[in-house]
């Protein structure tokens, strides 16, 4: 199943989202520089093991690939400048039920951290996600110790669903309560 047809944008007051190679054609951006900008050791310390950088331009492109063989990449640009600030990462899981779960990761360039922008991004995804009737809930998890991510999830709405190892914890948003206006098919 592919929710919306696979089109995944959308935008909120500072960001605009979209999928990462047509941003980066758009916005005229190579998109492995900004992979090997974004991903240091410090940006990816907490996120698993395919997602350490520190990367090259050159690793970037295979990094690129592989990627694109398991998610959906998105690029998270600000509005107005056009500058490249993050990353989200979408997968979408078949529910046994009908609709789908939407598995969601992000990151942010250090130099935007602290600026509210992940709880932001994770507010539109939200709203965006709300008009899609196939999407019944979001599922983020993050290491506990990663004090920001847990902030995100809990700041949008998230209640924590599971606590599978020491290192892991798993916060979910229901959107079949929530959703006003959408019709489930
Ligand atoms: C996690 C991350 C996305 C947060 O991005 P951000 O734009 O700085 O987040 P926001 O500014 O929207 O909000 C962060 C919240 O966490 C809080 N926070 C930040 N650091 C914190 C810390 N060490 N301990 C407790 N809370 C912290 C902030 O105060 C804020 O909460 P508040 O609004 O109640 O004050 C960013 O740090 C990042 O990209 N990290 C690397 C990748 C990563 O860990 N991704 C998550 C994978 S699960």
């Amino acid at each position: 199943m592919l929710v919306n047809d696979g089109v995944w944008e959308f935008e909120t007051d500072r960001l605009s989202v979209g999928p990462w190679h047509a941003v980066a054609d758009r916005l005229d951006i190579d998109l492995a520089r900004v992979v090997a900008e974004m991903l240091t050791v410090r940006t990816t310390v907490a996120l698993p093991e395919s997602w350490r950088g520190d990367h090259s331009v050159e690793t970037a492109w295979g990094w690129i690939a592989d990627r694109d063989a398991d998610s959906s990449m998105l690029l998270v640009a600000e509005s107005t400048s056009h500058h490249p600030v993050g990353l989200l990462v979408l997968a979408e899981v078949p529910l046994s039920s009908s609709g789908v779960d939407l598995r969601i990761g992000y990151l942010f360039a250090e130099s935007g951290w602290g600026q509210g922008l992940a709880s932001e991004l994770v507010s539109g995804l939200i709203e965006w996600a709300r008009a899609q009737p196939a999407i019944r809930t979001l599922t983020g998890g993050a290491d506990p110790a990663n004090r920001a991510s847990v902030r995100v999830l809990e700041k949008c709405g998230f209640s924590l669903i599971d606590d599978p190892d020491p290192g892991v914890v798993v916060y979910q948003f229901e959107l079949s309560d929530s959703r006003s206006g959408a019709q489930d098919n």
